[in-house]
């Protein structure tokens, strides 16, 4: 098969050829800036398995302890992650390394965040981010929790579990 008909092939891979590279070069400046996971051995795998249906922000001010994490990865598992046993032992090693019960969590001030640092500081959805910077710049500063839970969207529980953290 090998070599079969190159003249042919060439023209029409070409383009998609390019939009592969040029997809490639825009990769890592994007996931630099999006993971602030903690370097250490299983980061990678970490983000691999745990980033695709919601990124990392949802979780990296998450503290459990390893049968906290082991919890976690089960409850993914059921809704459809996917990997193999190595690579499972390896993000629950990794999270309960460096996202332990005495890893300090980042304070987040809820009127001066950007998205991005909302979503990973409060441990929400993007959306959800987005939503407390229109909320905002629509009403004005936070003052309390309780105004922080007028956003549309907002989960009471997750604000809640993450008060300890938030500055107004
Ligand atoms: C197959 C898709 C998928 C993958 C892969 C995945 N998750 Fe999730 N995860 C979800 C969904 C769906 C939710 C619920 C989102 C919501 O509540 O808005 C969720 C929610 C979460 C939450 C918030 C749960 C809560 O109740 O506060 C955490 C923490 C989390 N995921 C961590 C992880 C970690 C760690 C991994 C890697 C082991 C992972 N996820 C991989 C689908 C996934």
């Amino acid at each position: 098969m090998t070599g079969s008909q190159p003249g042919r092939l060439f023209p029409s891979t070409s383009i998609a050829g390019f939009a592969f590279i040029a997809l490639f070069a825009a990769l890592p400046a994007a996931a630099q800036q999006k993971s602030k996971l903690p370097e250490g051995p299983g980061r990678a795998t970490t983000e691999k398995l745990c980033g695709s249906c919601h990124g990392t922000n949802i979780f990296v001010n998450r503290r459990e302890s390893r049968e906290g994490w082991s919890g976690v990865v089960e409850d993914m598992i059921q809704r459809g992650a996917k990997g193999d046993d190595d690579q499972w032992g390896e993000v629950v090693d990794y999270l309960s390394e460096h996202l332990s019960k005495s890893t300090p969590v980042a304070r987040v001030n809820v009127n001066t965040a950007d998205e991005k640092d909302l979503a990973a500081g409060l441990g929400l959805p993007d959306s959800q981010a987005a939503a407390i910077v229109k909320y905002r710049e629509q009403n004005g500063k936070f003052k309390t929790i309780d105004d922080l839970l007028k956003v549309p969207g907002i989960k009471a529980a997750a604000v809640q579990s993450k008060k300890g953290s938030i500055d107004f």
